[in-house]
């Protein structure tokens, strides 16, 4: 087979493929947003489409490329490891690059969490989670878990139990038994904890939908709560991690100290899936607690070797290129930005983050002509204005981002972490046009509504 020659034969047909033979529904929708763009290349924060055309990539494969599209040294090592013709998956055994990793990688979340002595590869950051709810029950004997509101944390059942979207929930029948807390609200959790059946409380340090931050008085209380009544505190970093809230892991900014800690998507390097979950050696021995159960919890992927050395790549890039310390500084500076926009645009309801994992928030404006147009939106689906800045920003400005969630006005900003000063004022300058398009009524962004609501109707 010539993968080569087979690509360069296909490439354009990729709607059409699926749309036959994948999710026609999702296809429909990247075309009716003007998403439908057949990418052909990608080189750190760019992507490159069939004309040529640069993006700018500010979704980063939902936060997967901290180190950026094929990563030299990343690419090295997968070439590295394929000529090698090593013995992968014996399983039999204890494979030596497992083993490196579970090593750095908890080195490496030292300066954040330097209490975690274990770890366990999964191949998903939900089968993360799954493995972490499954912890926390075979670790406290308790079932219940208890989860924030706004919560994603992946869509297997499990992981889905732990979800504070109906939208995700809704269709799938019964799930896991959970609670869910207000965001900030000790008291609720408090009295869930009371009942003595919690295994876990699970929380992202920032939420990857809306990009709310549950902040540090609430976080380290709820650590303490938990610990108060014997449940374990999980602290979900498979976004927020790695470096893309401009610490190794998030926690860090708030001083936390997770009993487990759940970690994906930028350990990867950006090539092979992989996840970890890293906990106290006190808890994987609760898990596996006799000789008869020492694989009680595994899988058949989990420790595969290209995937670890994608594991032990990325963590070298992010250590040797400082993304971290990067993310923090930049942060900053685009933070700074958001906030000017703010001040100036009436449209702009609230700016936040931390690092490079940064959101705005659209709202009705004050001036009477825009809020008339703003509700007339609103009321056809909410968060429409937010997916018309989103398209705008594509189409007009090449730059590729996301509604942060099902029906609000937010926009996430999640960049590779590799990303320079010029490619934040470019996604600056792409929203400011957007923003001062928006204050013209009618006509610009408003008129665009309109159409796209009568084209999905028509559809
Ligand atoms: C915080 C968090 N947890 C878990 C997941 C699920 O990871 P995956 O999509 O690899 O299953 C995600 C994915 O977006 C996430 O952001």
């Amino acid at each position: 087979m010539n993968i080569k020659g087979l690509i360069a034969q296909t490439e354009g047909q990729n709607y059409q493929l699926h749309s036959q033979y994948l999710n026609p529904v999702f296809a429909k929708i990247l075309k009716i947003i003007g998403f439908d763009v057949v990418y052909v290349r990608g080189e750190g924060p760019y992507l490159y489409d069939q004309a040529g055309r640069k993006y700018l990539d500010f979704l980063a494969g939902y936060g997967v490329f901290n180190m950026g599209r094929n990563h030299p040294r990343v690419k090295q090592v997968l070439q590295d490891l394929l000529e090698l013709d090593r013995p992968n998956l014996v399983q039999m055994d204890c494979p030596l690059l497992a083993g490196l990793l579970a090593q750095r990688l908890l080195e490496f979340a030292r300066p954040s969490y330097p209490h975690l002595e274990a770890v366990f590869f999964t191949n998903s950051g939900t089968e993360a989670v799954e493995g972490a709810l499954k912890f926390a029950r075979a670790a406290t004997g308790k079932t219940r878990f208890l989860y924030l509101e706004h919560a994603f944390h992946g869509l297997t059942l499990g992981a889905l139990s732990v979800n504070g979207s109906e939208h995700f929930r809704a269709g799938f029948g019964e799930l896991l038994p959970a609670t869910q807390i207000p965001l900030g609200d000790l008291q609720a959790l408090e009295e869930e904890l009371r009942a003595g059946d919690v295994a876990c409380l699970i929380v992202e340090p920032i939420q990857g939908k809306g990009v709310y931050l549950p902040g540090g008085e609430f976080l380290r209380g709820a650590q303490r709560l938990c610990r108060d009544y014997g449940a374990l505190f999980i602290v979900d970093e498979i976004q927020a991690g790695l470096g893309r809230a401009g610490r190794r892991f998030a926690g860090e900014h708030w001083d936390l100290q997770p009993d487990i800690v759940t970690v994906s998507k930028a350990l990867s390097g950006g090539y092979v899936p992989v996840g970890a979950i890293l906990t106290r050696r006190e808890i994987h021995r609760r898990v596996f607690s006799s000789l008869e159960r020492a694989v009680v919890h595994s899988n058949t992927f989990g420790m595969n070797e290209l995937a670890m050395g994608a594991g032990l790549a990325a963590l070298a890039v992010l250590e040797e290129e400082r993304l971290p310390e990067r993310a923090a500084e930049l942060g900053e500076y685009f933070l700074a930005g958001l906030r000017e926009l703010k001040e100036k645009y009436e449209l702009v309801a609230d700016v936040r983050g931390k690092g490079l994992m940064l959101g705005i928030e659209f709202g009705p404006p004050k001036s009477k002509v825009l809020r008339g147009a703003w509700q007339a939106l609103e009321k056809v689906q909410p968060g429409l204005f937010a997916q018309l800045v989103v398209m705008a920003l594509l189409r007009d400005h090449a730059l590729l981002t996301q509604v942060s969630a099902h029906r609000v006005n937010i926009v996430k900003f999640l960049p590779p972490l590799v990303i320079g000063k010029e490619d934040v004022d470019w996604a600056l300058a792409a929203l400011e046009e957007v923003l001062r398009e928006a204050q013209r009524f009618p006509g610009g962004i408003w008129r665009w509504g309109k159409e796209l609501v009568r084209g999905a109707l028509a559809r």
